[in-house]
């Protein structure tokens, strides 16, 4: 009898366990869990249609709160820095997939899609490679190893790649970087080259700011036009969109641009999507937060009508992990849940535009 009693206490103080245990770990969270208004990601549904957020691996790990409101809210995660280069190729002959892996994990486990950011840019690099002195053949070598590596490697899980980040100036000359003084601005094409030979049905990209009416934009356009004209594998480009800050904040403008970039066969993805409150309309913190709730639903607006966007992604979730409370010293507000998950105004206005296009009007 005394037996029987101290099994079934065992069993209970078990499942007991197994439940605190479950509903702490964030592979395991039940979206739905703290929902408050509908969630974006249910207004999409099976719509092919990418709500897109970045992502950090240790707040997924330590604060469940992330996971939880992550998965109930997006379809689509962008590993923050986890793919860049110093991240996954740390020595020349050394790549580390252990934390993307962990995050493409998380991803199938919740049943959202992969975008890959960024396979070349100017930072995030590793010091063996800054510090090298290659030769143009050597870093030929080694940036067609980097692509082809990494690609192959998320053949089939990776939806999308930022193959090229930032190449572009204000005046149309080409970004100085590394990549650019060594091999000249073929490193463009060969990317794209490699990572379309490494996995033939992701889709290419090029992500940069400059997505407005202005100099930097007609330069990425031409840029793109003369990547169509000698057919490098590409989809499309990528808008970064950090609103105020190197971005664009006039929606009609913007329209206008992804328009003109569809009339070249390209798609347009908003990538980066992070609106600060600092420098918009309004004397009072509310004031400005309903300045940035109506920028983020006219965005999400401008997307969603235009044939060739299909994803709408921002650089975070929570003002809580945002890079732009780093960087400017102050907390700018730039993100559509507040640091304690609530949603905020602009999380509101995603959802009212997200119903009025679900009815169809
Ligand atoms: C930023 C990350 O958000 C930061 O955590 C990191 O310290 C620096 O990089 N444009 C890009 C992103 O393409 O990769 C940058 O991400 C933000 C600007």
């Amino acid at each position: 009898m005394k037996r029987n009693w101290f099994l079934a206490a065992l069993a209970f103080f078990l499942s007991l366990t197994a439940v605190i245990l479950l509903s702490s770990n964030p592979l395991a969270s039940a979206p739905g869990k703290f929902a408050s208004s509908p969630s974006l990601r249910s207004l999409i549904g099976n719509r092919p249609f990418h709500i897109a957020t970045a992502v950090k691996e240790k707040p997924l790990l330590y604060d469940p709160m992330y996971g939880q409101v992550l998965a109930r809210e997006f379809n689509t995660i962008m590993p923050e820095n986890e793919f860049k280069f110093e991240n996954v190729h740390p020595e020349r002959d050394k790549y580390d997939f252990s934390t993307t892996d962990r995050l493409i994990t998380f991803a199938r486990t919740n049943g959202m899609h992969v975008r890959g950011h960024t396979l070349v840019w100017f930072h995030a690099l590793p010091r063996w490679l800054l510090e090298g002195n290659f030769s143009r053949d050597e870093l030929i070598a080694i940036l067609e190893d980097h692509v082809k590596t990494v690609v192959r490697h998320y053949r089939g899980q990776v939806y999308a790649w930022d193959v090229v980040n930032e190449v572009l100036n204000a005046d149309g000359s080409y970004r100085d970087t590394l990549w650019l003084r060594a091999i000249g601005p073929d490193y463009i094409d060969m990317a794209f080259r490699w990572a379309h030979e490494a996995d033939p049905k992701a889709l290419l990209f090029l992500n940069d700011y400059g997505e407005g009416l202005n100099a930097k934009s007609d330069n990425l356009y031409s840029l793109l036009h003369d990547l169509v004209s000698r057919s490098v594998p590409i989809n499309g480009i990528g808008f970064q969109m950090h609103v105020g800050f190197l971005s664009s904040d006039n929606p009609q403008e913007v329209a206008a641009n992804i328009k003109r970039i569809g009339d070249l066969g390209l798609e347009v993805a908003f990538t980066e999507t992070d609106i600060p409150i600092a420098k918009l309309p309004g004397k009072t913190k509310a004031e400005k937060l309903a300045a940035q709730a109506k920028l983020y639903g006219e965005l999400l607006q401008v997307c969603l009508d235009a044939p060739n966007c299909h994803t709408f992604g921002m650089w975070g979730f929570t003002d809580r992990y945002s890079w732009i409370k780093k960087f400017q010293g102050q907390d700018n507000a730039p993100l559509i849940f507040d640091a304690q998950y609530r949603p905020k105004p602009a999380h509101q206005a995603m959802v009212e535009v997200l119903q009025k296009w679900r009815r169809g009007d």
